[in-house]
């Protein structure tokens, strides 16, 4: 299954898809009790997700696929977790588009900030990133668009910015996950350096969460 990681601007995709990755491959769970193969795909032409498994040492590939073809240029074997890191919405809306074609699964990326919010539910000059995953229907196999989720990010305990921007997403419509990523030095400073124990803390809760929903193959 092919996991597109989206958000209109800079979202903390690069981190979470790296950190998500090393989780989805290390976690067991009931239904994966060796973890999972992944692959990672870099969406972005800052090719950063690429950078970092280099740099990072991954022990699993990571495929330069920054191309609105992404759709039919992807390899994927069957038994592999694909985790893609697409660049800005906004600003490469066609790799987005390729990716939304074929994802298994959405999941956007934000801070729970007025700022993160506004870029996707009122983006003044944009599609909004609802109704590019909507318009991705009559373009996939299925005629029916992908699932897609919120992942809440660089979040504060005892503040009432997550709990305001999830009722205000659910709002919209959107469906927010439980789980969120809290702000900290280790995952801020986590790209370009070896992964260890991502399946311990909130990403290997996120992977529980994904595979109870049925979001996670
Ligand atoms: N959980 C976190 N806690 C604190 N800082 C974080 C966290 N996650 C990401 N960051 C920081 O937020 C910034 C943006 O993260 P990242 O580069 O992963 O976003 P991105 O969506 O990939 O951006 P772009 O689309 O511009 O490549 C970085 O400085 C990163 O270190
Ligand atoms: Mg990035």
């Amino acid at each position: 299954m092919l996991i597109a990681n989206v958000s209109p601007r800079t979202g903390g995709k690069t981190t979470d898809s790296g950190l998500l990755a090393h989780a989805v491959k290390e976690t067991k769970t009931k239904k994966a009790p060796q973890g999972r193969k992944v692959k990672g795909f870099d969406a972005d032409h800052s090719q950063q997700f690429w950078q970092w498994a280099q740099n990072g040492d991954f022990s699993f590939p990571v495929d330069k696929l920054a191309t609105a073809r992404f759709h039919k240029e992807y390899v994927l074997p069957e038994d592999v977790v694909g985790i893609v890191d697409c660049g800005h919405s906004e600003n490469h809306p066609d790799i987005t588009d390729s990716v939304l074609r074929v994802a298994d699964l959405v999941i956007l990326h934000m801070a729970p900030t007025a700022g993160d919010f506004e870029r996707i539910v009122e983006p003044v000059d944009k599609t909004t990133l609802a109704d590019m995953i909507k318009r991705s229907a009559s373009l996939r196999a299925d005629g029916q668009a992908p699932p897609a989720v919120v992942l809440l990010n660089r979040t504060v305990p005892n503040t009432k910015s997550s709990k305001n921007y999830r009722t205000e997403m659910e709002a919209e419509g959107w469906d927010v996950l439980s789980t969120t990523i809290p702000r900290s030095e280790a995952f801020a400073q986590a790209v370009g350096f070896p992964v260890i124990g991502a399946s311990k803390g909130p990403f290997g809760a996120l992977v529980l969460e994904l595979e109870s929903r049925g979001l996670l193959t």
